[in-house]
């Protein structure tokens, strides 16, 4: 399955994906990495294992179409047919969406429909939960909104912050996208409105 995967920061989720395909669990191959901020960590990661890397800043562009123009053509030419949304801090247009119907994954640091938006991690720890997680979905033009493809929980502790409880979802995140990526790549996923089946997935 060729992918793009678009990022903003650290990339540790990029690096599980990396990691998957290079381990053979995976059958994908990222055929760029783009981001919106020059910093971004996960570009070195990138670097790192041979990856193509472009850079394009939103920063740069006099309108919110022009920027996503940019990133559709540079998804296309490198001939990715899936876009997976990794940390990716902004938000794209129906424009960007109807581009990549159904084919446009994203990770969300909280179980969705609960606490979309920012710092999903930090608004489940004040609100005081006891459990929290993360959710992969397809991307559709309402953000953090699309049909869920997996889910996976985690405890929240009275004494959390953002930070430990979006720590121990994080390392949930790095299993559970990887697998969602896994289950597209053997055409194993099938949209039904809302609902998502996934072909002889264990519950
Ligand atoms: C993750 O928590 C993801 O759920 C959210 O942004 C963070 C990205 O982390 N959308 P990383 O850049 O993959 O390390």
């Amino acid at each position: 399955l060729p992918i793009a995967v678009l990022i903003s920061g650290s990339g540790s989720n990029l690096q599980s994906i990396i990691d998957k395909i290079e381990s053979g669990a995976l059958q994908a191959e990222i055929k760029v990495v783009i981001s919106n901020n020059p910093k971004a960590y996960g570009l070195e990661r990138a670097k790192k294992h041979g990856l193509k890397r472009t850079v394009i800043e939103h920063t740069k562009f006099s309108s919110r179409e022009d920027f996503e123009k940019r990133l559709v053509s540079e998804i296309e030419d490198a001939g990715a047919k899936v876009v997976i949304l990794a940390g990716f801090m902004r938000i794209l247009s129906p424009y960007f969406v109807r581009s990549f119907a159904q084919r446009i994954l994203n990770i969300h640091p909280a179980i969705l429909p609960s606490f979309p938006g920012l710092h999903g991690q930090k608004q489940a720890a004040q609100y005081g939960v006891k459990v929290s997680g993360c959710t992969v979905h397809f991307v559709d033009e309402k953000m953090d909104h699309g049909p869920i493809i997996i889910q996976a929980v985690v405890p929240a502790l009275p004494e959390d912050d953002g930070n430990t409880l979006g720590e121990r979802i994080l390392k949930w995140e790095h299993r559970i996208y990887p697998q969602a990526i896994s289950w597209l790549a053997e055409k194993r996923i099938e949209i039904c409105g809302r609902k998502v089946k996934v072909k002889n997935a264990q519950p």
